[in-house]
């Protein structure tokens, strides 16, 4: 589904459509709140960054978003239609494509592979359909063209396996595959916690040219600088609600840690 010509239109955010909508989640573990009737909106084009202190709920507010959770109450819009996402290839399935810290990747496979896993494909005819040949040639040109696209220039090689690469050149990979397959949404869990300062900006310059193809991206993060530094608008979460939404032109770093601390209110 696309979206209406107009539902992209600059205006104020109350005009907009968002791409993708949480409304009033609650999710408990026994007794424990994880979500305590949390509230979202991912407009088009936005990296809407998500911090909060440890234990605040970004998580579980992502992986309900993105189906790795169910929420007890509370509903999820995509592109303005309820959905209720049981498993991940649910929300994969409607375009959510989620980059997690430790489960990018497969290491074994080469860049090719591990872009198309899971979505391989085979070569036209009776060899593709009848024998199940993979078609690797146009996996590995169509590869190619999408990392040039998205101009990840320190992937020349696609036929190299992913465990030779750098911590982030594999984060690469993944926001990659992610954004390879018209994903109407990109969710980034701590993708540069691992990371070293020129390996972070690969993945920050990552996260501006999918913002710029028009795909808005969530980005969980405790690095205030690369917050602010790469997001249009910031959800501070604590102690299970939403306690403000910010940007980095409305608070200053010092001002967001004091929301997520609670030494002050919005
Ligand atoms: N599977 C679970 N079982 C029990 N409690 C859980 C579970 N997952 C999360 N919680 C609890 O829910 C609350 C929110 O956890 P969550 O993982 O969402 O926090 P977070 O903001 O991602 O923290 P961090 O910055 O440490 O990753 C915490 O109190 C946590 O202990
Ligand atoms: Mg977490």
């Amino acid at each position: 589904m696309t979206l209406v010509d107009g539902a992209q239109t600059p205006t104020a955010s109350s005009a907009r459509v968002p791409v993708l909508q949480a409304k009033d989640l609650v999710k408990t573990y026994g007794r424990v709140v994880g979500l305590d009737g949390v509230s979202l909106e991912l407009y088009p084009g936005e990296v809407l960054a998500i911090i909060g202190d440890n234990g605040a709920g970004k998580s579980t507010l992502v992986k309900c978003l993105t189906g790795a959770e169910i929420p007890d109450e509370g509903q999820i819009m995509l592109d303005g239609r309820q959905v209720a996402f049981r498993r991940p290839q649910d929300a994969r399935a409607e375009g959510i494509e989620t980059v997690y810290q430790n489960l990018a990747v497969s290491p074994s496979l080469d860049i090719a592979s591990n872009l198309y896993l899971g979505r391989e494909v085979r070569k036209p005819g009776i060899l593709g359909s009848v024998f199940r040949v993979m078609d690797t040639a146009g996996m590995r040109r169509s590869a190619r063209a999408e990392l040039t696209d998205l101009g990840i220039s320190t992937l020349q090689d696609v036929t190299v396996p992913v465990e030779n690469l750098s911590g982030g050149q594999r984060q690469a990979v993944a926001v990659a595959r992610a954004a390879a397959f018209g994903s109407k949404v990109v969710v980034l869990d701590e993708p540069t916690a691992a990371l070293g300062v020129r390996e972070s900006n690969q993945v920050l310059a990552l996260i501006r040219t999918l913002r710029d193809k028009g795909i808005p991206v969530i980005l969980i993060s405790h690095n205030m600088p690369q917050v602010f530094e790469v997001a249009d608008r910031i959800h501070v979460q604590r102690l299970g609600r939403c306690a403000a939404t910010i940007t980095p032109e409305s608070h200053s770093m010092t001002e967001a840690v004091a929301l997520m601390t609670g030494a002050a209110t919005a």
